[in-house]
């Protein structure tokens, strides 16, 4: 991302460049392009590299990568022009790059490499399907960080902001915890677990774009800002959010959270049920299985795997599937679909799933949503 005077200039000759609007997925990827989430890529990824990562999770030159990182458009630029890349809603200039090549995918193959299936229904193939069919490749110039600071001001951390952060603190092993979600206590317990082990938790929610229907992420990240206050230790978690969509990609994206997870200064990335997934086209532990398949030297951060996650009645606590001898029945179990139900009907939602402070921002996001 440009700074100061070079940002002046590179805004100045962006206006007078072909702009193209990016999606909001892409504008994710370029933000982390630009805050050097995905160092050490320097921009969108060519053909050599889209079909390396599919095909054997590595670009050209070799780099470990486990989703293409790619910029999508109609057929009509040309390849040696420079063009400015536009926010999807606002306009706003975010970007400029040069076209070093522009070639054709094959949707299907992405989509069978990267999400395990090409159903339409999954909420990433109908993203990779919907997009055009012709990929642009070619280092960028980041301009923006697309109001994500404005947005949620503190939160918004760049990777070199969190490992100062965690240099601040004396912290070497650090958890990340990756959510979309608010934190109910099954994900409270696996950070904990954590914590019991590492020097800390970052707390990393996704800030880009959710399926229709989800929880925004400013309350969202409320949510978790309570939960930290009232039962956590001082000084055990750093909160921060990150601006990427939801590609929910499963185990290919869990690599992918480990990956950038690294350049936040984390050593270790938390794995547990069915991470990253949607419906049930994963396995609930296809995503740790998939750090033993990739090569020793891919990754620095390491998976820290954790089975399912409950409020056992018999054990009297949060148990998880490693520990717990009891049976299904005596676990309390809760899926989203539920949740939403119960809150938007006002119908109280039993203390062992959450916490009051948790529900309570939840429940005003959900009267102010009309519900009553
Ligand atoms: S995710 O798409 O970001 O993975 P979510 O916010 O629900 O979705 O999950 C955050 C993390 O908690 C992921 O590592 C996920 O595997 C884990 N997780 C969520 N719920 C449970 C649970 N009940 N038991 C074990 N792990 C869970």
């Amino acid at each position: 991302m440009l700074k100061g005077e070079a940002l002046a200039a590179e805004r100045a000759r962006a206006r007078s460049l072909r702009t193209l609007r990016v999606s909001s997925r892409e504008k994710g990827d370029l933000i982390m392009l630009g805050i050097g989430g995905f160092t050490p890529l320097e921009g969108l990824m060519t053909r050599a590299d889209w079909e390396g990562v599919c095909d054997g999770f590595r670009t050209a030159s070799g780099l470990f990568w486990p989703i293409p990182i790619t910029l999508s458009s109609d057929d009509a630029v040309a390849v040696g022009s420079d063009i400015a890349l536009a926010d999807p809603d606002g306009g706003e200039l975010l970007a400029t790059m040069r076209v070093t090549e522009k070639y054709p995918i094959d949707k299907a193959h992405e989509c069978a490499s990267v999400f395990g299936t090409t159903d339409p229904a999954h909420p990433g193939v109908k993203m990779v399907m919907q997009q055009p069919g012709v990929n642009l490749a070619g280092p960028v110039k980041v301009l923006s960080d697309g109001g994500f600071k404005a947005k949620y001001g503190a939160l918004f951390m760049t990777p070199a902001e969190t490992r100062a952060e965690f240099e601040r603190l004396g912290w070497s092993r650090v958890a990340a915890f990756q959510t979309r979600n608010p934190m109910h206590r099954s994900h409270e317990y696996l950070a904990k677990v954590a914590i019991e082990t590492c020097d800390g938790v970052l707390v990393h929610s996704l800030l880009g774009a959710l399926k229709p229907g989800d929880i925004p992420a400013e309350v969202r990240t409320r949510a978790i800002a309570v939960l930290i206050e009232n039962y956590f230790r001082p000084g055990t978690v750093v909160q921060a959010g990150y601006p990427l969509d939801m590609r929910y990609a499963g185990p290919r994206e869990a690599l992918l959270h480990a990956l950038f997870r690294q350049n936040y200064g984390c050593s270790h990335q938390i794995v547990g049920r069915d991470h990253a997934g949607v419906g049930s086209y994963y396995g609930p532990f296809d995503a740790h299985r998939i750090f033993d398949e990739i090569p020793g030297d891919a990754l620095e951060t390491r998976p820290l795997r954790m089975d399912v996650t409950f409020w056992c009645y018999k054990c009297g606590g949060m148990a998880s599937g490693r520990t717990c001898p009891h049976g299904g029945a005596d676990r309390l179990q809760v899926s989203g679909t539920q949740l939403r139900q119960w809150l938007s009907e006002s119908s109280p939602v039993p203390p062992e799933f959450s916490r009051p402070e948790v529900l309570e921002v939840l429940r005003a996001y959900y009267t102010e949503l009309g519900v009553t």
